[in-house]
């Protein structure tokens, strides 16, 4: 069969596949795709088992090219093939590809930007161009790669259809840059069906903008309210499909939702499931359950793109709780301009779990000096009067239109320059509390890219060298207590003292107590700065009294906070719906005089860290075990107890606080992203702390409950070893505690780095199932670690162990100073380790760093 027969029935099945409503299977197209692996000779198998073909037949022009083999292999790689090869190309060259006709094409360009032989990665800009469209411009591989801190780089485009039946596809080494080079380590070409149609150009109410004539690349792909998809379970268009937590914009950022139990997602007969999958149908964000607030609020996303140019956002509906009419109605804005008002996904698609979507047009102008967005929001349509005021939204696809001049191409992102503004400790002070606000300083950087494709978490050498110093400050005693920030639950310790005695928020009157600004100021003696126990983005965090003796800590937005009044009361009604023994409690509010204040339990011990570190009485491991029970107790509250699964983010022992009785009690949880700072930058980031952060998270954006579980078994490691997370002065294996306890579990020296306080005192019974199930957590992919409430059990079971060991030899001694040490008020020495009234942060982690994470891509 020759080659053109051969396409030719290949178009003929694709077409009934296309004109039926089955499955476009990925192996619709085999026969006319193409996947390469380039500057290799034979070609080879992917971690998905996938055959990559060598590139070298397709390569027509004279120019020259070399095959080469990267020099390292980065972990983050998913696979050696495609990665590990690359064709170097030093003067222009073309790969020509025999294409079907009539259809698009899905073109993905794959670069690992690294050492090959002689060519430093750094020295190569390149153009790309694809028939007659510039895909790439002065691309450089290697400073998108640093901007978005991940190791490879994956582009994908959709192209119009060759009216030739050839792709060429060219490589140019730019001539602006000494010893420039191309390279490419992948191509993968797959004919695709049109998925693109005429889109209203939002703001101008009767424009449509035409995208069948245009090339586009993806700029996010996001499973909204869902999970990372990986290419092998998109519905055949292998395609990958993002969280899209990182975007969200705010404190406010809804509730997901998913399918009812037995409820099944039906495409209607005009819809192919190749739109997008099944799982981003059955799921979804919401606004959440309290009209009052969602009343109050939009649900917003904020992107980073490049300026000038068209681009279409994909809307993508499932109804998965109404099925009638006018029971959900709400409004779309793009770019702060009305896309849709009155959007209900039942009145469009006449039933729940039918999928649909809509597309919307929108151009995004370059403004000088700011970084280009593209804005997302949704609001109740209260003039509809619809039964609930909520909002959804199940996915969302970006796409960048080309340009009139037939180009694609925007600038290289910008990489991160690190906080110079850090580097003076008193706006250190700044940077503590606030994730946000940290984070915004160490963001700068242009717009643009495709984050969809390209997504990933930060880390610079010189972190490390903060790390030191500020490790450093806060032995000198300065740390303070504890900094309950966003989200803390709730307890209803005195609402009929305080009910009465102020005006009730309309929002919160049956859930947490009202306070007089008053009784806040004679608790805090007008807000004296003595009392101050943290400083975060939000303003300041002051110990208290209220009621005549209980102690509180109270959160003060300052004046610059801009966390405006409806994040203020968004986080009140979200997080006191929150109630466990072992979540610190918010205990009420005050709003008066434009002042926003919290009121949260005062935890008198502090933190667990600085019982791990600065204390002079050490915790006993019985003390340690219960303390660590406690905080699994709360976290797998948060994943299981409430109405939702709630993923705490930044599991550390800093945010593990300890109450007089010695109650650990989680903090920070949750709602962390709030509206306090840059509102640039506040969408980019990931939160979580360099040392207890996921690597899976880290490697494809995939946040799941088990990134928690992650990092609480490094804080299991931490407790054990009494060793921080992260010791950058250390030698190299040992830096992260992660990876120096595993190797000493399996290489059984782990008692070799157990804190010498605790010698002797754990019976090996216990210690055996605590060090397993803290390696479990450690797992390098989520779906083998333990859930939390696996953890929970078998922590309960190794302080059994522990308590009535059955082997005579590990009697020890350990429980009964644990009890006299617990039934005593704590020690002066405690005391005034606790004591620190310092303005600092307790929490250097978070300071170093919380994961950057840029959003765009190219
Ligand atoms: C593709 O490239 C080949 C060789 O460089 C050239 O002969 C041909 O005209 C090009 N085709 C198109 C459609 O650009
Ligand atoms: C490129 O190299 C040449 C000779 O090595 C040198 O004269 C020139 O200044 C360099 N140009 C740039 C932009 O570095
Ligand atoms: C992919 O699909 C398979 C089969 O449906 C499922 O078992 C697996 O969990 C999915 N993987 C992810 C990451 O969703
Ligand atoms: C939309 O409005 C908000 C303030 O309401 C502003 O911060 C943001 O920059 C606007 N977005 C765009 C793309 O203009
Ligand atoms: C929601 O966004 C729209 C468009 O930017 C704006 O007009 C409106 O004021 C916003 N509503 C709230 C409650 O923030
Ligand atoms: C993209 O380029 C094509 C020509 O290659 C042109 O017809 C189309 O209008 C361009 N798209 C846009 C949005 O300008
Ligand atoms: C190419 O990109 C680099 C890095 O972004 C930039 O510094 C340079 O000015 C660009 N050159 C051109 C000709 O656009």
């Amino acid at each position: 069969m020759n080659r053109r027969t051969h396409i030719l029935i290949c178009l003929i099945s694709l077409y009934f596949l296309l004109s039926s409503i089955s499955v476009l299977r990925a192996s619709n197209s085999n026969s006319v795709s193409f996947l390469l692996t380039c500057g290799s000779t034979v070609g080879g198998i992917d971690s998905e088992g996938r055959n990559w073909e060598s590139d070298r037949r397709y390569l027509v022009s004279s120019g020259d090219s070399i095959s080469a083999r990267a020099r390292y292999q980065d972990p983050s790689l998913p696979s050696s093939v495609p990665y590990m090869s690359a064709r170097i190309i030093t003067s222009e060259s073309t790969y020509k590809f025999s294409v079907p006709a009539k259809q698009r094409l899905s073109l993905r360009l794959y670069f690992y930007p690294s050492q090959y032989s002689s060519f430093n990665p750094r020295d190569g800009y390149f153009s790309v161009v694809a028939g007659k469209i510039t895909l790439l411009k002065n691309f450089s591989a290697s400073i998108t790669a640093q901007a978005l801190t991940q190791s490879y780089i994956l582009k994908e485009f959709s192209l119009t259809p060759s009216r030739t039946g050839f792709l060429n596809l060219t490589f140019t080494p730019s001539t602006k840059h000494n010893g420039s080079f191309a390279f490419i380590n992948g191509i993968e070409i797959v004919p695709m069906p049109d998925l693109f149609h005429p889109a209203a150009l939002v703001g101008f109410s009767d424009q449509i903008v035409a995208v069948d004539s245009s090339t586009l690349q993806t700029m996010y792909r996001l499973n909204v309210g869902g999970q990372y998809i990986p290419p092998s379970n998109d519905s055949g268009l292998s395609r990958t499909w993002y969280d899209d937590s990182p975007y969200v914009y705010a404190a406010a950022f809804g509730v997901t939702i998913k399918t009812e139990e037995n409820d099944v997602i039906e495409y209607p007969y005009d819809m192919p499931n190749y739109v997008a999958p099944v799982d981003v149908y059955n799921t979804a964000r919401s606004m959440g359950p309290y009209s009052k607030v969602n009343q109050n609020y939009n649900l917003t996303w904020v992107f980073e793109v490049d300026g000038n140019f068209m681009y279409i956002l994909r809307l993508h509906f499932c109804e998965l709780k109404h099925t009638k009419i006018n029971q959900r109605v709400f409004d779309i804005y793009i770019n702060n301009q009305t896309a849709q008002l009155a959007a209900d996904v039942i009145a469009w698609s006449s039933s729940k779990d039918s999928p649909m979507f809509k597309d919307f047009a929108m151009y995004v102008s370059e403004r000088p000096g700011e970084d280009e967005q593209l804005w997302l929001a949704l609001h109740p349509s209260i003039s509809q009067k619809p039964e609930v005021y909520d909002a959804i939204l199940n996915g969302l696809e970006i796409f960048k239109l080309n340009d009139t001049i037939g180009n694609l191409a925007g600038p290289n992102p910008v990489p991160s320059p690190l906080p110079l503004a850090a580097e003076s400790k008193e706006e250190m002070k700044s940077f503590e509390a606030s994730k946000s606000k940290k984070n915004v300083h160490i963001i700068a950087g242009t717009a643009g890219g495709a984050a969809a494709i390209s997504l990933l978490a930060a880390i610079f050498i010189a972190i490390y060298q903060r790390k030191r110093r500020i490790l450093e400050s806060d032995q000198s005693g300065t740390t303070s207590r504890w900094l309950p920030l966003y989200g803390i639950s709730y307890t209803n310790k005195s609402t009929n003292s305080g009910a009465n005695s102020s005006p009730v928020s309309s929002l919160a009157s049956n859930l947490c107590r009202h306070f007089a600004l008053g009784e806040i100021k004679q608790g805090t003696k007008n807000f004296e700065e003595t009392h101050v126990i943290g400083v975060g983005g939000f303003g300041k965090v002051y110990k208290g009294v209220v009621d005549g003796g209980t102690n509180v800590a109270i959160k003060r937005a300052s004046p610059s906070s801009e966390q405006g009044v409806n994040e203020f009361r968004t986080e009140i009604e979200m997080l006191s719906k929150l109630r466990h023994r072992h979540l610190v409690s918010l205990i009420g509010f005050c709003q008066e005089n434009n002042e926003m204040i919290l009121v949260y339990d005062y935890m008198s011990h502090g933190t667990l860290r600085e019982h791990l570190y600065q204390c002079e009485t050490h915790l006993s491991w019985k003390q340690r075990l219960e303390i660590c029970i406690g905080a699994a107790r709360g976290l797998h509250y948060l994943h299981t107890g409430a109405k939702y699964t709630i993923i705490h983010r930044d599991v550390k022992t800093t945010n593990i606080l300890v109450d007089e009785n010695w109650v650990a009690k989680v903090s920070d949880f949750g709602l962390s992203k709030t509206g306090s700072n840059n509102q640039t930058h506040i969408s980019t980031l990931v939160k979580g702390s360099f040392g207890y952060l996921d690597p899976e998270y880290f490697r494809r954006q995939q946040l799941t409950d088990k990134s928690d579980v992650y990092s609480f078994g490094v804080v299991l490691f931490e407790v054990l070893c009494a060793h921080p997370a992260l010791s950058p002065s250390l030698p190299k294996e040992e830096v992260s505690l992660a990876d120096w306890a595993l190797h000493c579990q399996k290489n059984g020296t782990l008692e070799d780095i157990i804190d010498p306080t605790l010698k002797g005192t754990i019976t090996p019974e216990c210690l055996k199932k605590f060090s397993e199930t803290a390696e479990k957590c450690l797992s390098d992919h989520g779906i083998d670690r333990p859930s939390m409430g696996d953890v929970l059990w078998n922590l309960e079971y190794g302080l059994q162990l522990q308590e009535k060991p059955n082997a005579s030899r590990s009697k020890v001694e350990d429980n009964k100073p644990a009890k006299t040490f617990l039934a005593v008020t704590p020690t002066t020495s405690i005391k005034s380790c606790l004591g620190g009234m310092g303005t600092s942060s307790d929490d250097p982690d978070g300071i170093i760093f919380s994961q950057i994470h840029k959003q765009q891509g190219r």
